[in-house]
């Protein structure tokens, strides 16, 4: 997507983190923001931001990913209210990190229902929207870890792994419809410093990303109809040394870069 003035862009849990970031970064080119989020709390103040920044209009609803039925209703406020969608972002995510069977069942099966589940509910329930605009992008954001295994976040990247494959599957299918109008966008970050990996040890030329740099890379990457953002620069290697080591070799070198031990210490957002 070249333009985005008077686009509008719906962003999941965009109440903080990289999706409020994102969003007062499309603010400032003068899209129409729509703000969703689980935390109602701090919707109003990031709509009120972006307005302040430029959007040409800018909207806030409560919403929960996992509630499917919420989300069919939802649709109606927003066509309502804004009209269809030009943009969709998937971006909300959660992750409890730890060994696997510390952790509770719910909370292993709730990653999967907001990281996965979550973005295959929206794009299925807006999805007409993009297919019906002359440009529109589908933004999904999955992980450095949909690449590689990561020990104390097995469901974490596991969910991750399955947003690759949704997002390049719709991609594809998209194309072989004719409807090559709407671009898809994978967004596969390292460690960013935002709350939700407190505590990580970051691998070796894996440095923590800033929400600023990321959401820098992430636009620039919309405008040029990018397949993917892989970020930092170790993190395009991912896919090529694991296609060319022997599996062995490949977590072998994952282990000496710290990857494979960087979750022993999360603590993430402390709740
Ligand atoms: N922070 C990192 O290091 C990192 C690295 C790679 C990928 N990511 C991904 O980037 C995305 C944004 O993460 P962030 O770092 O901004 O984290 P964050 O915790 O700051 O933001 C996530 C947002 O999602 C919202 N959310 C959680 N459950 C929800 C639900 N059921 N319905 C709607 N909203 C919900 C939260 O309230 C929060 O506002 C996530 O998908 C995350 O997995 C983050």
């Amino acid at each position: 997507m070249k333009n985005f003035r008077g686009k509008t862009v719906l962003i999941t849990g965009s109440a903080g983190g990289i999706g409020r970031k994102l969003a007062i970064a499309l603010a400032k080119e003068g899209a129409k923001l729509v703000f969703t989020d689980v935390k109602a709390n701090d919707l109003n103040d990031a709509a009120e931001e972006a307005r302040k920044a430029g959007a040409t209009s800018a909207h806030a609803y409560p919403l929960d990913v996992t509630n499917t039925d919420a989300i069919l209703a939802f649709r109606d406020k927003v066509h309502a209210d804004v009209g269809p969608l030009d943009m969709l972002v998937n971006n909300a995510g959660v992750v409890f990190g730890g060994p696997f069977l510390e952790i509770p069942l719910e909370r292993h099966l709730l990653t999967f229902k907001v990281n996965t589940m979550g973005p295959v509910a929206m794009t299925h329930t807006f999805l007409k929207d993009l297919v019906s605009k002359p440009e529109a992008h589908l933004v999904n954001i999955a992980s450095a870890s949909g690449f590689i295994g990561l020990p104390n976040g097995s469901t974490y990247a596991a969910s991750k792994w399955s947003v690759i494959g949704f997002s390049e599957s719709i991609r594809l299918e998209l194309e072989q419809q004719g409807n090559g109008h709407v671009k898809v966008t994978t967004v596969c970050p390292s460690y960013i410093a935002t709350g939700m990996f407190e505590g990580v040890k970051t691998p070796f030329m894996t440095p923590m990303l800033t929400p600023d740099g990321l959401v820098a890379s992430m636009v620039a990457a919309i405008r040029r109809d990018d397949l993917f953002v892989l970020e930092p620069p170790l993190v395009r290697t991912l896919p090529i040394l694991k296609g060319v080591l022997p599996q062995k070799a490949f977590y072998w070198v994952a282990q000496r870069l710290g990857v494979s031990s960087s979750m022993n210490s999360w603590k993430g957002h402390g709740k």
